[in-house]
């Protein structure tokens, strides 16, 4: 079932008396990225993903976002559905956001599971490479930045084997609006670092990182998970950035054993 929360595309499945997870995509995708754990995950609980602003079928508006207007989003479709306290999931952007929902409102949740993400904040590096990846939507359009930017995502496995979903990706991510595209760009390289609140964490963590992911490494993600408290560390092996859709048997493998003691 699809509803409008706040002009959000929010997407429900399975029924509403189970325990929630609401899942948080990572830029530049959409609430799909998550289907393959909504398919099995959703006979026990009750599953909410939605489309970031200005990306997917969520619209752009001015594109003027930053990471709290994010967590703004994410609070309100939780009010708005009366969730008692969901599993938060969310994958790199989508982490990000996680990550700030709870310096923000931890009391909101009652577990946390972060794949392929990271806690500190853009350096100044990382902020130029924003600054020049807008001046190339704005001059290139959204397409090859798109194609490159997936590109590095995606493990050499998956790339091979999956080939012609991995080019569905691609096109459909340069579908979206550019406007919202960059905002989530300029969003991201404005994000606080959340790194000295993982310590405070007090609900179950779990986190997931694929083996050769490029932009979050395991060794960034292992002392991301030994800062929290009890948190499990899985790595997925074979596998990139992606790792919900580039092995989601192994995935849900993890999130099923992690729920289990929720
Ligand atoms: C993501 O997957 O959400 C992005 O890689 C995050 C980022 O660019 O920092």
């Amino acid at each position: 079932m699809k509803e409008t929360i706040n002009g959000l595309s929010v997407f429900l499945e399975g029924n509403s008396k189970n325990k929630s997870i609401i899942f948080v995509h990572g830029f530049p995708y959409d609430h799909t990225m998550w289907k393959s754990q909504i398919e099995v995950l959703s006979e026990k609980y009750f599953c909410v993903a939605y489309d970031i602003r200005g990306l997917g079928e969520s619209p752009a508006g001015d594109g003027q976002f930053t990471m709290e207007s994010f967590v703004d989003d994410l609070e309100i479709i939780i009010d708005e559905l009366k969730l008692d306290k969901p599993v938060l999931c969310g994958l790199s952007m989508g982490g990000y956001i996680g990550l700030r929902a709870l310096e923000r409102m931890e009391n909101k949740f009652s577990a946390v599971i972060l794949c392929d993400t990271r806690s500190d904040a853009d350096g100044n590096e990382g902020k130029l490479k924003r600054a020049a990846a807008i001046k190339r939507i704005n001059t290139e359009g959204l397409a090859l930045f798109a194609k490159d930017f997936i590109t590095n995502c995606y493990g050499k496995h998956y790339k091979q084997n999956k080939n012609e979903d991995f080019e569905k990706r691609i096109a459909k991510s340069s579908a979206f609006d550019p406007v919202g595209v960059k905002g989530s760009l300029l969003a991201m390289l404005g994000r606080n670092d959340t790194t000295e609140y993982l310590n405070k964490i007090e609900i179950p963590a779990l986190v997931i990182c694929g083996e050769f992911d490029a932009l979050t490494p395991p060794a960034v993600m292992k002392t991301l998970a030994d800062k929290i408290n009890g948190a499990e560390f899985v790595v997925i092996k074979n596998c990139g950035h992606m790792s919900p859709i580039e092995k989601p048997k192994e995935v849900n493998e993890a999130i099923k054993n992690f729920l289990k003691n929720i």
